[in-house]
């Protein structure tokens, strides 16, 4: 089969820049793409001048909208073009935010230079001496990279992966012009959103194909409750929409190798897991139970509602009663942060709470833990869920989105299940699933099964590469037609 030149386009990419599983997602994927014989490139910010200091292989090309410096370093899967301004420079490492918690006023501005500078390597404005078949683009912050494509004629075809329909980009509708975007894209069949624009609307409009990270959360984006407000323009879009459910790099995320555990692991063995969870429970200071009764349940993520961090809070007194020992490792709104650390000096020894993103102690816990607590109220895909049955955490988690397409319940007859599920998003419905939990833990051969089931689980970026390689190829046959849709 013909290789293809793609270009991957997003705001995070791990190990370089990564907030949440966006990064992951970036890190990943081009590596399978190349494992399939594709030509691929990666085009993201720079954060900070020591990213490029430290990356850079040589400075490729200034132009009117930034430097573009190309690292081609050997733990990178794919060569990497870093895009510095001064606007993503002054981040100092914080993509979105700043130190307030506030999202960066010139959001629009610099991931719009972004998506501006993918557009010109389309296009082949730049002299970069490499032209893609495909552009992929990732969120919000890529979204006008496929409206510049158009604007400019540019030959490649181009895809929109949505990990988060819940940002949708939306400023007011002056920034078209700050923007340099012409006036007729203020439209409701373009970048018009009530009264401002949405730089998501304008990806899922002008690319070729639209993708979200599971195949129920392309569903859900269809109806009111999920779509935040689109889900009129992804039912338009529905011809072109699917679902690529991710994969997790099961290189970095193996228990049996992994270089933060002292006591190695796998389906096969799993006595280093009771090893590390005595281990876990020592370092952050929570009771011993000899008797090993109390299971440790763990909250990796970020802190906002998306994941119901409101629920855990508000269940988190009945918790408390319950024997079990509770860990959060979670970053994000300053206001849910104060409040756990306010509960974890209220209820030491059996609430610890750890804010700010740590990566060795995420490991840590998916290792230790007894279980992960996922009660989102919309999850794309999840990762966070994937990795935990990795480690054999059995994961609770509410049936939305990757969730539902990833995690299994069972009836008692069945041997199949891997984890348990939260009816709905709320706080009886999540107390409830936490008893039927611990019931289970206290019967150690039905929850060993529960935990091998979920350690043999394999969710393989190459089966995600495939597919997307199949989505490429039907974009870029359709363009070679000229059949490409042209909305505005
Ligand atoms: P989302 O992308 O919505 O945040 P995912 O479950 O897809 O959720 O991916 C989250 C990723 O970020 C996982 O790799 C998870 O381990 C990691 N992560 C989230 N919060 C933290 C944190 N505070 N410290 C370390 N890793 C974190
Ligand atoms: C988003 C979603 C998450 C998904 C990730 C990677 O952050 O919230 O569900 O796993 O992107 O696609």
């Amino acid at each position: 089969m013909e290789s293809m030149k793609i270009l991957l386009v997003a705001a995070e990419m791990a190990p370089l820049a990564k907030v949440g599983g966006l990064g992951d997602v970036i890190g990943s994927l081009p590596a399978a793409l190349v494992a399939r014989g594709h030509d691929v490139q990666v085009l993201i910010p720079a954060y900070h001048q020591q990213l490029t200091q430290g990356l850079a292989t040589h400075v490729t090309l200034t132009t009117g909208r930034g430097r573009i410096v190309e690292s081609n370093h050997h733990d990178l899967p794919c060569p990497v073009w870093l895009l510095e301004t001064p606007g993503f420079l002054r981040r100092r490492g914080r993509p979105y935010l700043n130190k307030a918690g506030e999202p960066w006023s010139d959001n629009p501005i610099q991931f719009g230079l972004l998506s501006r500078v993918a557009a010109d390597i389309a296009s082949g404005n730049l002299a970069m001496g490499w032209q893609p078949d495909v552009v992929h683009c990732n969120d919000w912050h890529t979204g006008l990279t496929p409206v510049w494509m158009r604007l400019q004629g540019a030959a490649p075809a181009s895809v929109m992966t949505i990990h988060n329909a819940g940002f949708n980009g939306c400023y007011p509708a002056q920034t078209l012009e700050r923007l340099g975007l012409p006036a007729h894209l203020y439209h409701p069949d373009a970048l018009e959103f009530y009264g401002s624009l949405s730089l998501l609307k304008a990806g899922v409009i002008f690319s070729d194909r639209v993708t979200t990270v599971s195949p129920s959360y392309a569903a859900e984006i269809q109806t009111a409750e999920f779509g935040g407000g689109l889900d009129g323009v992804y039912r338009a879009r529905s011809g072109v929409l699917s679902g690529i459910l991710n994969g997790i790099d099961y290189a970095c995320w193996n228990p049996s190798t992994d270089p933060v555990l002292h006591h190695p692991f796998d389906a096969e063995q799993t006595d280093g897991k009771s090893h590390q969870r005595q281990q876990l429970i020592r370092e952050l200071g929570l009771a011993f139970d000899h008797n090993h009764k109390a299971p440790v349940i763990a909250w990796v993520g970020r802190l906002t509602e998306q994941k119901g961090i409101d629920l855990l809070l508000h269940a988190l007194p009945q918790l408390m009663q319950k024997n079990l020992r509770l860990v959060v490792l979670g970053a994000g709104d300053k206001h849910w942060e104060r409040e756990l650390l306010k509960l974890g000096k209220i209820h030491q020894g059996r609430l610890a709470v750890h804010t700010g993103f740590n990566e060795e102690l995420a490991h840590k816990l998916y290792a230790g833990a007894d279980m992960l607590l996922m009660p989102s109220r919309f999850e794309p895909c999840g990762l966070a869920q994937l990795i935990a049955m990795r480690y054999g955490t059995v994961p609770l988690v509410t049936p939305v989105g990757g969730l539902k397409d990833t995690v299994m319940d069972g009836d008692p007859k069945s041997d199949a299940a891997n984890g348990l599920l939260i009816s709905a998003p709320d706080v009886d419905a999540l107390l409830a699933t936490v008893d039927r939990a611990l019931e289970l833990y206290d019967q150690p051969q039905r929850w060993q099964q529960r935990m091998v089931n979920a350690m043999k689980l394999r969710f393989e970026w190459d089966q995600a590469a495939a597919a997307y390689e199949a989505l490429y190829r039907d974009a870029l046959k359709e363009r070679m037609k000229g059949h490409s849709l042209r909305v505005a």
